[in-house]
Order: structure tokens, then sequence, then C-alpha cells
């Protein structure tokens, strides 16, 4: 039976349960009218991200395309393109200096804001936080914004994350906001290569708009909006993961005693992303028959990589809903298993080139957070998780905010 449908109500709940009715090393189902298998765990990764196995063009849905990554960009590609353009990604992105700058500009942002907030309103932490990344990573980009801007352009960012796995009005919204923002950087990227728009050596803005491939052609102006949105967009999305990190605040409050050391936020950070849920899984399409565990794959097949389900998988986290970010502290996270953001090696693979970024943001926000006083009023802090992408329903309300 297709389970398209169950997929869209259960949300992220639809692969896990899978496996809870089922022992085998994969589980079957059907989705968007294929037959999909579903695959977790350390070697599921290795074997999922072997390009001799799967590749990932092939299973991008036109909703997704539309809303999340745009055309021609990173996600759509694969082999030796893909390596190509993720260089040029992780270079832009990665590196520890840029990733300093960018947490840098992040807490100067957040001090311009935090004035508005003090007293005794009330503000909603995932809009604000929104807002404060999106101003921190356009100037850290070389994107030139105003300061009013910076708001409806959060909101525009925010809506394609959030309408990429529904039918409804967000999906819409979403789709909307990636016409008229890839229309807008397109303009800025003709502007840079014309000498018409400024923008610093070495920005993102810069590097994308004046690379070259490896045939010595620029990108298209098209596909350089949608790596340049490839930057904004998920920098602004780690607000879903600030409304997280103050929903555990709040819920386990005991937490907020060592958010001062390093080391504890970055724990802190790493038990944010594992624990909560963003992205669900990760697709592709056998590119030949398979074998995994004895179970045939057949080519064309989709195969699902349960993100979600492998963080929360017991027989490698002992206790995983339980929220202790000490897990964290004291060795190196092992890459294979702690999978929010993908997994594999981000040189060769889809993993995502923002997980330091990422870390460090959340890291920031939860140290902030725990430095400030407020109130938690009354509010519907229930996480659906029918949803795609959820979070707390109201955002994580927080009043008589104080230092
Ligand atoms: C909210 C925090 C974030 C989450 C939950 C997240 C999650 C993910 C996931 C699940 C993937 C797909 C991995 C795969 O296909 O195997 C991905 C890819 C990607 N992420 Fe992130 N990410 C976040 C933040 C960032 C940041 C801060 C940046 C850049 C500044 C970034 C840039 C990208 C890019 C460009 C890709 C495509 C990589 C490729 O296809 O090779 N992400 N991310």
């Amino acid at each position: 039976m297709d389970s398209t449908l169950a997929l869209a109500a259960e949300g992220y709940a639809w692969l896990p349960d899978r496996w809870r009715t089922h022992t085998g090393p994969v589980v079957r189902t059907r989705l968007l009218g294929h037959p999909a298998v579903g695959l977790r765990g350390p070697e599921a990764v290795r074997f999922f991200y072997d390009d001799r196995h799967v590749a990932r063009r092939a299973a991008l849905p036109e909703p997704v395309m539309a809303t999340l990554f745009g055309r021609g960009g990173v996600q759509s590609l694969d082999g030796e393109a893909h390596r190509e353009r993720k260089a040029l990604l992780m270079d832009v992105v990665s590196p520890p200096e840029r990733v300093e700058a960018l947490a840098e500009g992040f807490a100067a942002a957040w001090e311009e804001a935090l004035p508005g907030w003090l007293g005794d309103g009330r503000i909603v932490l995932f809009d604000e936080a929104g807002v404060v990344l999106t101003l921190a990573v356009a100037r850290w980009a070389g994107v030139p914004l105003a300061g009013h801007e910076a708001r409806p352009l959060a909101a525009d960012l925010l809506a394609m994350v959030d309408g990429f796995a529904t039918a409804g009005p967000r999906h819409w919204r979403g789709r909307k906001a990636r016409v008229e923002r890839e229309a807008w950087l397109v303009e800025l990227v003709e502007g840079v290569r014309s000498g018409e728009v400024e923008t610093p050596r070495g920005s993102a803005l810069e590097r994308i708009a004046t690379h070259r491939n490896a045939d010595g052609e620029p990108l298209e102006p098209h596909v350089a909006a949608v790596e340049v949105l490839n930057v904004l967009r998920p920098t602004a999305a780690v607000a879903w993961y600030a409304a997280f990190a103050a929903h555990a605040l709040h819920r386990w409050p005991r937490h907020r005693e060592r958010l001062g050391e390093a080391a504890y936020a970055y724990a802190f950070a790493d038990e944010v992303r594992r624990f909560y849920p963003f992205a669900p899984f990760v697709a592709g399409r056998a590119v030949t028959d398979l074998t995994w565990h004895g179970e045939p794959i057949p080519y064309g097949s989709l195969l699902l990589l349960d993100l979600y389900g492998q963080n929360h998988e017991r027989a490698l986290w002992g206790d995983p809903y339980i929220f202790r970010p000490d897990r964290f502290l004291g060795g190196g996270v092992d890459p294979r298993l702690l999978v929010p953001q993908g997994g594999g090696d981000p040189e060769s693979g889809h993993r995502c080139p923002g997980e330091s970024a990422t870390r460090s943001l959340i890291a920031a926000v939860a140290a902030r957070l725990a430095e400030l006083s407020y109130a938690v009023p009354s509010q519907d802090l229930t996480i659906p998780l029918g949803r795609i992408p959820t979070r707390p329903r109201s955002g994580m309300v927080l009043s008589n905010l104080a230092r």
C-alpha cells in the first residue's frame, strides 16, 4: 500500500514506526507510487552515501525543489558536478575562521536587538531569532541589506523551509518567497559581476558570483542565486533550533548553569540537534540492483535514510528520549552516529556543510538565553510530530526579559 498519506499524517513518527513493527535490516514501503526502502544506522549511512549505490537528483520531488532547494543547486547534483560545486560551498561556509566570523556577527546582531526585547512586553523567540540570524548572515555573506529589510527577508527564508512538506497555504507561501528572492538575488549577482553592487572580497556573495566551473564558465545567474540562498536560508532556519533550545531550557532549567562553559554549550547544541526533530530523512534512488544485509534493493528503488529515527535509536544512544548534553562531553562525536544534518563525509557527499556554523549558533543562542532572566507565560508548548518541520506551537513566547 502506498504510504504517502501516512507520511503526511504521521510526519516524524512515520518511518520510525515502521521499524517498531519490523525487525529486519530494512523496512519496505511505497512512497509517491514507488517502492521505497528505509535504512538506518552507521553502516547504512556509509552504504547510502556511496554514489555507486545511490543518486540524489532523481529523488527530489518538484514541491521540494520549488520551496526548499531551488533548481540547479548543489542538492540536485551528483558525481563530479556535485563534488566541484560542493567544494565551493564548503570553502564559503565551513572554514573555522568563517564560522567564527558568523558567530561574532550573530552576537552583534543579538546585542542590537536585545534592548527592544527587554521590559514587561513579550517576544516570540522563533520570530525574533529568525530576524537576528538573517541580519547576521546577510552581513556575513556580503548581501547588502538595510536594517528594516531583515524582517521581511527572514519571513521569506523561513517560509521556504516551512512550506516544503505540506500542500496547503504554507506551501504556496514558500513557492512565492522563493520566486521573489531568487529574482532579487539574480540582480545582485549580476550587479556584483558588472561592478554595480559592492560586496567584500571573499564574501559568500562575491565567491559565488565570481566562481567558475571546471570548464571555466561562471554559474548561470539563476543557479548562483540558488547557491546564495543555500547559505542564507538554512542559517535563518537555525531559528527552529533557537526555539528548541529555549524549550529545553524551560523544561530542564538546570542546564542554564553550565552554559557559560563553551564545551558545555556545544554539547547542549549537539543534544538539541539530536533530540529535537528537524529533517526526518534524506532520500535517493538506487543506481543499480543493490543488496543490503541480504535484502535485495532493485534498481530505481527509493532509499530513505532515517535521520530522525537514527538519532533516537536505543541501540546507539541508550536513553534516546532523555535530554542529556553530557553524552557529548569529553570526546568527539562520532559523525556517523549523529546525523541531524545528514551523514557521511561533507566533502564528497551531500552532508550539510553548515554543521559547524549551526553548532556555534545554537551554542551562542543557548548561552545568551541563559544569561537573561525571563518568564515563559502560559502557551502551547506542544511539538506536533505530524507537522514537518515542527516546532513548539507557540514559537516560544518569552516575557519580562531582563539582563
Ligand atoms: C537549521 C540548521 C540546519 C539543518 C537542520 C540542516 C540540515 C541539512 C540536511 C538534512 C541536509 C541534507 C543532507 C543530505 O542530503 O545528505 C543539508 C544540506 C545542506 N545544508 Fe544544511 N542544515 C542546517 C544548517 C545549514 C547552514 C547554517 C548552512 C550554510 C550556511 C547549510 C547549508 C547546506 C547546504 C548548502 C546543503 C546541501 C549540501 C549538498 O547537497 O551537498 N545548512 N542540511
